[in-house]
């Protein structure tokens, strides 16, 4: 039996300490930038976008971490600040699927309340929190309380501000994670809109947004309202490289003394398609496959089927489910007989015998459903890397049911 050991993987948190946070240069210097705009009185309202489970909670906290001063992140990476530090006040919000502007106003004003309490004491000013609410109770998303609830949000705002500044602050950070899980009809993407444009007329200059969000859901509320992508500073996280994927294994596998053959990182990185939380799962996996303290292929070949077997397979079953019936499991049967991660429309196209335009259709929808994501132009993965081997596995569910296929929503 190999001794206890503390799992160094997370795939089930988002990273928070520096030192296990791997790669990401450009995207940190882009966020560093926007921390140096906003200390320099430019606020650049900010969005990390990329795919699920990509690392944008990640480059969130990093983010957060960096505005309250703690630039660990920025040496490793040879990042310069541009001052001798930041020292932000910040607050953080996840957002609710139901969240209205009216709630979310509330609820990051209450946390940066919270945050402010914690570095200066009670609080003299007023937020005006209740008054946010009241209007929320009577919420119809007229642009009449819309607007009543950005004046009231952007005069808290105004009012932390001075305050932050009064005690030597350089002004303050508002997170939002999860964006995307609000409704684009809630009215959130004019709310910002709108509340950047406000802050800003009122000379309100040390305030900025960063906001995280899936992608496709971005995109959903950008059609609503037009605005998210004018109001914020866009940026996309792309897949992780092997040396980043290398990175995350090896600082793990050091941290527990395990030594291992470069083939499981290799095999590891192909496996996961440049996702980082499967590369956890996986190496947390093999870390409880092997019995030596050396990681071999056949450790690698163990982990997997654990994963794909038990840890995953309700998820993937249920994945395969939502994706639809017919077509849809055709295409997806299609993606995983490809020998890559990035499978391009003309092998799909030749696998199930039909013209592109007769099954357009079904991939938006595989998109919309969150199953496939776009890589470029005529070419998709799938968003949870592991469905190919699931795929590879248990074969898919019925590709018989073709009516069933045409007539889903
Ligand atoms: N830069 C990174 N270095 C190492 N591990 C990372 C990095 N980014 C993300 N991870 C790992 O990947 C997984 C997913 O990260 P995270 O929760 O940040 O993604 P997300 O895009 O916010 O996901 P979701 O779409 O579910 O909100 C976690 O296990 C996290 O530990
Ligand atoms: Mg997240």
């Amino acid at each position: 039996m190999k001794e206890r050991y503390i799992d160094p993987f997370t795939p089930d948190l988002p990273i928070d300490s520096s030192d296990r946070f791997s790669g990401r240069i450009k995207e940190i210097d882009s966020v560093i930038d926007s921390l140096f705009q906003l200390a320099n009185d430019k606020p650049k309202h900010t969005i990390i976008t990329g795919d699920r489970g990509i690392g944008k909670s990640s480059v969130l906290i990093q983010a957060r971490n960096l505005a309250e001063g703690n630039l660990d992140l920025a040496e490793r990476l040879g990042i310069s600040p541009g001052l001798d530090n930041y020292n932000f006040v910040c607050a953080w919000h996840d957002c609710a699927t139901d969240q209205t502007p009216s709630a979310l106003a509330s609820g990051i004003l209450s946390q940066l309340q919270t945050s402010l309490e914690n570095l200066f004491g009670k609080l003299k000013i007023e937020l005006n929190i209740g008054g946010i609410l009241t209007v929320g109770q009577k919420e119809d998303s007229s642009v009449s309380s819309l607007s009543e609830v950005v004046e009231l949000f952007c005069a808290g705002l105004a009012r932390a501000a001075n305050q932050a500044k009064d005690k030597g602050k350089s002004g303050i950070v508002l997170f939002f994670d999860e964006l995307d899980r609000v409704e684009t009809s809630s009215g959130v993407a004019t709310f910002f809109k709108l509340s950047a444009e406000k802050l800003s007329r009122d000379q309100v200059k040390s305030v900025a947004f960063f906001a995280a969000g899936i992608t496709g859901a971005i995109q959903n509320l950008e059609e609503e309202h037009g605005s998210i992508y004018r109001t914020f500073k866009d940026v996309p996280l792309p897949r992780l490289e092997l040396l980043e994927v290398e990175q995350i294994l090896k600082e793990g596998f050091n941290s527990v003394a395990c030594t291992y053959e470069n083939e499981v990182i290799q095999k590891i990185f192909e496996l996961c398609a440049g996702y980082p939380e499967p590369v956890h799962l996986l190496g947390s996996q093999i870390l409880k496959s092997d019995s030596d303290d050396h990681l071999s292929a056949d450790d690698f070949e163990v982990a997997k089927v654990d994963v794909v077997e038990t840890l995953r397979r309700n998820k993937l079953a249920s994945m395969l489910r939502k994706a639809g019936s017919g077509k849809y499991q055709k295409i997806l049967e299609a993606m995983a007989s490809y020998g890559g991660a990035n499978v391009p429309l003309t092998h799909i196209t030749q696998t199930i015998g039909y013209e592109q335009n007769q099954y357009s259709a079904n991939m938006g929808n595989l998109l919309k459903r969150d199953i496939i994501s776009s890589v470029d132009r005529g070419v998709y993965c799938f968003v949870d890397p592991l469905l190919k081997e699931y795929i590879a596995r248990f074969g898919v569910i019925n590709t018989e049911d073709e009516n069933n296929s045409e007539t889903e929503l």
